[in-house]
């Protein structure tokens, strides 16, 4: 058995596990022999993943079709999720979007804060009991680079990733004395669906692309290689210089770079 699986074992539930860096943490998780719940709305993605998981892996894996922003999602959930031992819970769905705040429509931002923030606080609420319970267990909150910092044309975005952040961080506090591992994943851009969601051309990066991009194959073999040992985790050593900026320059004049950046990229522009 692997570590991971010995620590994190039986059973994993990976929200956003029908494309991008969710449904990577899925392959690797279950290539370590942990068993797998598929939490996304795309029910075709999500049954595609699970028969390619169960036919390369020694595990087994269950679609749960779910609209994470609905009021009643851990009901929703509840058939998947009722019956197993969880040990690791991976809160990675999450979208966001660009362009000045009152002009997208007000639904879309209601939405962005239901599944960046409220699926990850019910979920974590409903299934981390049992870990504290059992004394082992992992959480993983998937927030971003765009959490250390605001921005103009993606304010809500960067506020949800920062609840993710401190949520995260508070709660590997509170859970440490249980055995129960957290951390707040901080990727910078990723190579995944999530830029043309947002409205962002990442084309505009031009020759730099691959300096900037990580891809999510990277971002997730470094979540789980330091889960455990670190809480808060930023892949790549230009994130890393970009957050290290963020915090020591005055927060208006951080808040009027990462801006400028991310306009750059607006799509249509
Ligand atoms: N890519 C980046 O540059 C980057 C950088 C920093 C942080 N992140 C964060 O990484 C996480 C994963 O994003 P990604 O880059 O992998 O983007 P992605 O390729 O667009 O994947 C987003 C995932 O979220 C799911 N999702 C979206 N709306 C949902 C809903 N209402 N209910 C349930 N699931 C929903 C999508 O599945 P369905 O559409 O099938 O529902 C998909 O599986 C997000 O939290 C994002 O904020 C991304």
């Amino acid at each position: 058995m692997s570590k991971l699986a010995e620590r994190y074992g039986p059973w994993a539930v990976v929200t956003g596990a029908s494309a991008g860096i969710g449904a990577e943490f899925a392959l690797r998780v279950a290539e370590r022999g942990i068993n797998v719940v598929l939490v996304a709305r795309r029910r075709n993605r999500l049954e595609e993943l699970a028969s390619a998981i169960e036919d390369m892996y020694r595990v087994e894996a269950r679609v749960a079709p779910a609209d994470l922003t609905s009021r009643d999602v851990i009901e929703v959930l509840q058939p998947a999720i009722g019956d197993i031992e969880i040990g690791l819970l991976i809160n990675c769905a999450g979208f966001g979007s660009s362009g000045p705040f009152l002009d997208i429509d007000r639904s879309i931002q209601e939405s962005m804060i239901n599944l960046n923030c409220r699926a990850p606080l019910l979920l974590t609420h409903e299934i981390v009991q049992g870990m504290r319970e059992r004394g082992r267990g992992g959480v993983i909150f998937v927030s971003s680079v765009n959490g250390f910092c605001a921005a103009r044309g993606m304010a809500n975005y960067n506020a949800t990733k920062a609840y993710d952040l401190l949520f995260a961080e508070g709660l590997a506090e509170e859970l440490r004395p249980y055995g129960v591992d957290v951390q707040a994943l901080c990727p910078g851009a990723t190579m995944t669906e999530f830029h043309q969601v947002a409205g962002l051309d990442m084309g505009k990066v031009g020759p730099l692309a691959p300096l900037i991009y990580v891809s999510a194959a990277s971002v997730v073999a470094t979540s789980l290689r330091t889960l455990g040992r670190r809480v808060t985790v930023v892949p790549g050593v230009l994130n890393k210089l970009m957050v290290l900026t963020m915090r020591l320059a005055p927060r208006r004049v951080s808040t009027w770079i990462f801006g400028s950046l991310l306009s750059r990229f607006a799509a249509g522009d």
